[in-house]
């Protein structure tokens, strides 16, 4: 007899729909099969129409983040074996939703693109290739890992009471670049992020370090920025205006 779970799908199509509803189906599965693959197989047996992202399958691209019986994680990396009889399925929150499990993740972007998620060097070794140690490179470890794919966004209750706020993924790209022995515009970063809608607008409520499921720890790269801002301003680099 085939092994059967329920999934409980958040469904609402914003072309369309007045309200959001959930539907029910019955999933066949086998051991090595995660909820990513219930969704395939829903998709692809019962309603064509289920909308959702993903694209690895294999927790590398970030797609396919959404929340799932209570915690943020990734469809891809759910081991339907180990998860109980019924899986309550809904779209990351914070983001607008456009169709089922698939949300705008424009603002998402836009806050990362405004962080200048790059190096940046000084301008007499641009075009050079700039050395790492092997240890600086270690410095990195963890907040490297990012893929992001967004659930400390939606996990995050400051971002869901304001809009302008960067969020925790943009923060702690911030702080990955500020570690990072190639970059070369510290204050410069430092700086964008020192006022309300950037670091001060975390009130530490650990929801981002939860859900990030490669243990980027958005709430400790956060404190580290806060941690040098403080010490730059109180040593005069850094000036106290916006804070
Ligand atoms: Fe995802 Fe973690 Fe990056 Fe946030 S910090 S976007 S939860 S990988
Ligand atoms: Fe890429 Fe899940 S499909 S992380």
């Amino acid at each position: 007899m085939a092994n059967i779970k329920k999934f409980k799908v958040f469904r609402f199509d914003s072309a369309q729909d007045k309200k959001a509803r959930f539907e029910t189906y019955k999933v066949e599965w086998i051991p090595g099969q995660t909820v990513l693959d219930g969704l395939n197989y829903i998709r692809d047996n019962i309603d064509g129409s289920l909308a959702y992202r993903s694209s690895c399958r294999e927790g590398v691209c970030g797609s396919c983040a959404m929340h799932i019986n209570g915690k943020y994680c990734l469809a891809c990396e759910q081991q339907l074996k180990v998860m109980p009889e019924k899986i309550i399925i809904r779209p990351l929150a914070n983001l607008e939703i456009i169709k089922d499990l698939y949300v705008d993740m424009t603002p998402f972007w836009k806050k990362y693109k405004a962080i200048k998620p790059y190096l940046i060097g000084k301008e007499s070794i641009t075009g050079k290739e700039r050395i790492q140690s092997q240890d600086e490179r270690a410095h990195l470890d963890k907040v490297i890992d990012c893929i992001l794919c967004a659930s400390c966004y939606a996990a995050c209750g400051m971002n869901a009471l304001n809009d302008e706020y960067l969020g925790p993924a943009a923060l702690a790209k911030v702080n990955r670049f500020y570690l990072d022995s190639r970059d070369h515009a510290k204050d410069e970063r430092l700086a964008m992020v020192a006022d309300e809608q950037g670091v001060f607008r975390c009130h530490t409520m650990f929801n981002c370090q939860v859900a990030c499921p490669k243990e980027v720890d958005p709430t400790a790269n956060i404190a580290n920025l806060k941690r040098n801002i403080v010490s730059s301003q109180m040593s005069g680099r850094l000036s106290k205006k916006g804070v």
